[in-house]
């Protein structure tokens, strides 16, 4: 059943072809919750944290869109008894298994969200607490080798799922960007020994901003302070060439995304960062966004799929979101429940998942859009059975 249905994918990618491939490679959105309440550790799982509700992953893959982003927090993978490394806590990776084969055996992709802002220890006051991951003048804190061998381990236990991606870090911050290059490129050759082969995405200091990612972030004095992204990041090496950048982007007055009020000037405020990463040959991946329900705000979320569109380093996005844990919450897209599920959704973000159809791939996933005509074809079908065909 399955194998009948990447067939028809394929196929229908393959007349895609002909006309040029869709530019959206992945789109979907956020389904938290597996962090949430995280001054509780471990926590309840159902009361305190949830990765997904089934049903509404079901209805996200009916309207069309392949890719769910799953954040998860560290010290419940590892908990802080043993540390950050290679013990994984299995109850809490069973669930994230769960839910990461729920969506993969749908033929979706599941991002791996460490959803840890580069800290580990306290994640209590997040995005603040918690001492920074390979931070050496502070001896609570994880070395950069301990978050590589976490990634080993985890990297393995996903080994055989080419529809992982792997998101190394949510939103670093307020550190030296010396030091997220580090735990970056630490990260990266972990998995890549592993014989990893999936998408990884590489995150900047600043939040990840994409606003702001030629701009110095912050003003610390450490080790060359929050130097521009721009600057630092240009130097990460992937020797599976299979990453991009990930992003986020918010659009109130302090780009903090807990505003009811759309304010910024986005899409303009991307242009620089587009223009990097078309200079040096990268794609992004807009992995977190979300506005209010307000006029200007879906005014603004349209231009920028369209600057995503429109711009083809850009290869993905998922919507900050969905999740069975929200409530209230005023960017809530959970279905039936959630306060944009009958707003933002259906009126601005599902049109243009509409337009990218098919969405549905075979083989790893990649940073890139695949080859046209025959020799697209060819990979993609060589993904779909697992067969070298050349
Ligand atoms: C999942 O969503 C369905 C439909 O909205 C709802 O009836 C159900 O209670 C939810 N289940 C969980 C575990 O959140
Ligand atoms: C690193 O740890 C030291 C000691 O706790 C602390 O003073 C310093 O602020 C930390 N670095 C950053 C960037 O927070
Ligand atoms: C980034 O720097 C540019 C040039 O100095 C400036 O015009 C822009 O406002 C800055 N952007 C942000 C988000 O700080
Ligand atoms: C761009 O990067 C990709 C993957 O990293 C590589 O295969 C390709 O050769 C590069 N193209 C140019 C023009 O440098
Ligand atoms: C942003 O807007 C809120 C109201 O929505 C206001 O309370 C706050 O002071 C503003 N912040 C800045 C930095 O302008
Ligand atoms: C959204 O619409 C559905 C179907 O009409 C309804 O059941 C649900 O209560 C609505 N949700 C909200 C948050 O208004
Ligand atoms: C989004 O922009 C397109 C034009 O790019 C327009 O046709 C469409 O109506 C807009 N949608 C919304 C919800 O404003």
């Amino acid at each position: 059943m399955v194998f009948s249905r990447l067939m028809r994918w394929s196929f229908a990618s393959a007349v895609w072809a002909g006309g040029g491939w869709a530019e959206i490679l992945y789109a979907g959105v956020n389904s938290a919750g597996g962090e949430f309440a995280q001054q509780n550790l471990p926590g309840t799982f159902g009361v305190d944290w949830q990765f997904i509700n089934e049903s509404a992953i079901d209805f996200f893959f009916e309207q069309g869109v392949n890719t769910i982003r799953l954040p998860f927090l560290l010290e419940r993978m590892c908990p802080i008894e043993t540390g950050l490394g290679s013990t994984i806590d299995e109850s809490y990776l069973s669930e994230f298994q769960k839910a990461v084969n729920y969506i993969t055996l749908k033929g979706g992709y599941a991002i791996l969200d460490a959803h840890n802002y580069m800290r580990y220890n306290d994640p209590s006051m997040q995005p603040f607490s918690g001492s920074i991951i390979g931070n050496t003048s502070d001896p609570r804190a994880a070395t950069t080798e301990q978050l590589a061998s976490f990634w080993s381990a985890l990297s393995s236990r996903f080994l055989s799922n080419p529809n992982v991606i792997f998101g190394l870090m949510n939103e670093p911050h307020t550190m030296p960007t010396s030091l997220v290059f580090l735990n970056n490129q630490a990260s990266i050759d972990a998995i890549r020994e592993t014989g990893a082969e999936q998408l990884i995405l590489v995150p900047g200091n600043g939040f990840t901003g994409g606003h702001r990612w030629l701009n110095t972030t912050c003003d610390i004095e450490e080790d060359g302070g929050c130097t521009p992204n721009s600057e630092v990041m240009i130097n990460i090496e992937d020797p599976a060439q299979n990453f991009a950048f990930d992003m986020h982007l918010y659009f109130d007055n302090d780009t903090s995304g807990t505003h009811e009020e759309c304010t910024t000037a986005a899409p303009d405020n991307l242009i620089p960062v587009t223009a990097w990463l078309a200079e040096n040959n990268y794609t992004a991946f807009l992995s977190e966004f979300g506005a209010g329900v307000t006029p200007t705000c879906h005014e603004t979320l349209n231009g920028t799929l369209k600057w995503l569109e429109d711009n083809e380093v850009w290869v993905g996005w998922t919507y900050w979101a969905a999740g069975p844990l929200w409530g209230d919450y005023f960017l809530s897209v959970e279905p039936g429940v959630g306060v944009q599920a009958n707003s933002t959704w259906p009126q601005v973000l599902e049109p243009h998942v509409e337009g990218y159809q098919p969405m549905q791939r075979c083989g790893v996933s990649g940073s890139r859009r695949e080859k046209e005509g025959v020799e697209g074809l060819i990979k993609a079908l060589e993904g779909c059975l697992g067969l070298k065909m050349l």
